[in-house]
């Protein structure tokens, strides 16, 4: 708001301090009773040698004793200014308050907040990277949601975004693949689910080898002969890989994602003879038991494995390999890795070799982990043993979605029930996995997911299509009035609900930075979360349609349009798209 531009200039002007340093303390504070605008004064104590709470009230008569006119005008707009414990706060006038929260969520129109602050630069975002001929399970779920929407959070603050998808199609268990395929392969059923036959012979094959070791040798000879360039080899490789893609396009496809560049591991593995020459070079390889390693020791951490003693590579030197390449095809400015918790060694590893290789910027790669998804007993059975394959489960909410909605609406048109419970019955699983801080494990039930009044998607969905409605009801003239609503009209929403709610409208951009420079989609989804409770309580006592004057009306139909803008902005973030009804 650009009143909280001009109190950063004029505490600027009083401390002699650069307006960016300023403003970056101006926040809206935690409790009501302490104003709309605070300015903590903790961190001057020692430039002025005197306590906050003196500093605050110095600051204080500055502001009532400056002739100036911009400050005389800066006042017109303010109510008071009181000092508590070291904080000068400024309590803005409602009028004003209302109005220029509101001009300016018409201005942002559909993105608001949204910011170019990321111009010019590029930010790597890998996600989701499920493995060729394994099942796309809830863990992959959870990077491809939290990736996808970190990527959209960068997005939204003008950043470049590359989205990556770094796909696990090498290593020894194609070896492995290949001999079973040769032995027990059924062409038909790789036709028609390819993922599952896959795993089929991938399970056979460790169970046969148990009693007959000579299988493990034959596949590391097929591996060898594949990394070699054998034609067979390579041509079933390709085969596996390709109908594994066309399963796991068919998810992206359905969650609306495309990724820029989707060079798994086989991508990387033909440039690790020249990292292994740089590590020679540096003077960084070490041999350890016959392998090739990385010491670490000053940071604290194990040797990295690069060469393994038989000379074959093994995943981490694929991703030393991969941030190399990245940094020269994309220079970017952010590499990021969303991985799961248990990979933290690991991303630690490889980040420190790049650092020991003289990687600039060594803190542009970060590994943002999450937790694991997690079903209370009985909450759902699983078609192959302990893992839960994400597509089962996105049917299962779709199909509960559609009871929910079929009881709800008994005259709706089965065609038109599909399509929403898809968005829907989707919606509520993503909005599962971005709810709560990403470390935290995720216990899934149904009862939560899909609650209507609770702290869910259906909720946040219900809540766009009641300004929807209300936007639908209102009659001509007040759509009239609303578009070319004034000032002073605006300038009637005092009411504590309306004040509450505009804030929490104004806290949404705040929410969108926070969450983008700590990873934390939840952070953007709790403010959103709040939007809605703090709407729907205005909603039940104020009335927006038969409001006390035509004006207030109008100007309530445009905070309602704020709102729905507002939350169907966070939930597009959060890679859900909002539905007309439900
Ligand atoms: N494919 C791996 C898995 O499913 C995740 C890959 C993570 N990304 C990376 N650059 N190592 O566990």
């Amino acid at each position: 708001m650009r009143i909280v531009n001009d109190i950063a200039v004029a505490l600027a002007t009083y401390l002699e301090e650069d307006i960016a340093d300023v403003a970056i303390s101006l926040s809206p504070p935690p409790r009501p009773e302490m104003g709309d605008v605070a300015f903590p004064c903790f961190r001057l104590a020692k430039r002025f040698r005197k306590s906050p709470q003196d500093i605050a009230n110095d600051l204080k008569i500055c502001f009532e004793t400056d002739e100036r006119d911009e400050t005389a005008e800066l006042l017109t707009k303010i109510e008071r200014i009181e000092t508590v414990s070291g904080y000068l706060n400024f309590f803005i006038k409602r009028d004003y308050l209302a109005l220029s929260i509101l001009r300016e969520s018409m201005e942002g129109g559909d993105r608001p907040g949204a910011s170019r602050e990321g111009e010019g630069k590029t930010v790597i975002v890998e996600y989701s990277s499920p493995n060729i001929a394994k099942p796309f399970h809830v863990g992959h779920g959870f990077s491809t949601f939290l990736g996808e929407s970190i990527a959209n959070l960068y997005e939204y603050g003008g950043y470049d975004v590359e989205r990556f998808n770094h796909l696990g199609d090498y290593g020894t268990q194609f070896g492995k693949l290949i001999v079973a395929w040769k032995l027990w392969g059924d062409p038909n059923a790789l036709e028609t689910s390819p993922i599952e036959e896959l795993t089929r012979i991938y399970v056979k094959f460790h169970e046969v080898a148990e009693v007959e070791p000579v299988l493990e040798d034959d596949a590391r000879a097929a591996f060898g002969r594949l990394e070699q360039g054998g034609k067979e080899e390579f041509a079933l490789w390709k085969h596996f890989r390709d109908v594994s893609l066309m399963e796991f396009n068919r998810i992206y496809d359905r969650l609306g994602i495309r990724f820029d560049n989707t060079n798994g591991e086989s991508f990387y593995s033909p440039m690790i003879p020249a990292v292994v020459d740089e590590l020679k070079a540096k003077d960084l390889l070490v041999e350890s038991e016959g392998a090739q390693v990385v010491d670490l020791e000053e940071f604290n951490l194990n040797p990295c494995l690069i060469l393994k003693s038989d000379g074959s590579t093994i995943y981490a030197s694929r991703d030393i390999a991969s941030i190399l390449y990245r940094k020269r095809a994309y220079d970017f400015d952010r590499n990021i890795y969303v991985v799961g918790i248990p990979q933290k060694n690991h991303f630690n590893q490889v980040f420190a070799v790049v650092e020991k290789m003289g990687f600039p910027y060594p803190e542009s790669n970060i590994h943002v982990a999450f937790g694991t998804v997690k079903f209370a007993d009985g909450a759902f059975s699983t078609r192959t043993g302990n893992v839960i394959i994400l597509e089962d489960l996105l049917n299962t909410s779709v199909a509960k979605t559609r009871a929910i909605i079929e009881t709800n609406n008994p005259t709706m048109e089965s065609s038109e029930i599909d399509e929403i419970a898809e968005r829907i019955g989707v919606g509520a699983v993503r909005y599962t996995f971005l709810r709560n801080g990403r470390e935290r494990d995720i216990v899934f039930s149904w009862e939560d997911v899909l609650d209507f009044d609770g702290e869910s998607a259906p909720y946040l969905l219900y809540t766009v299509t009641r300004c929807a409605s209300i936007e639908r009801k209102a009659p001509d003239r007040l759509l009239e009035r609303a578009e070319r609503i004034s000032d002073d009209e605006l300038g009637l929403l005092v009411s504590d609900d309306e004040q509450e709610l505009l804030k929490e409208v104004w806290r949404f951009p705040q929410s969108v930075a926070t969450a983008r420079e700590s990873h934390e989609p939840s952070i953007m989804m709790r403010q959103v979360m709040t939007i809605a409770r703090c709407f729907n309580a205005f909603y039940h006592n104020a009335q927006i349609l038969r409001a006390e004057s035509e004006a207030l009306g109008a100007a309530r139909l445009v905070l309602s349009r704020a709102v729905g803008r507002t939350i169907s902005a966070g939930l597009r973030i959060a890679g859900i798209e909002p539905v007309e009804k439900m």
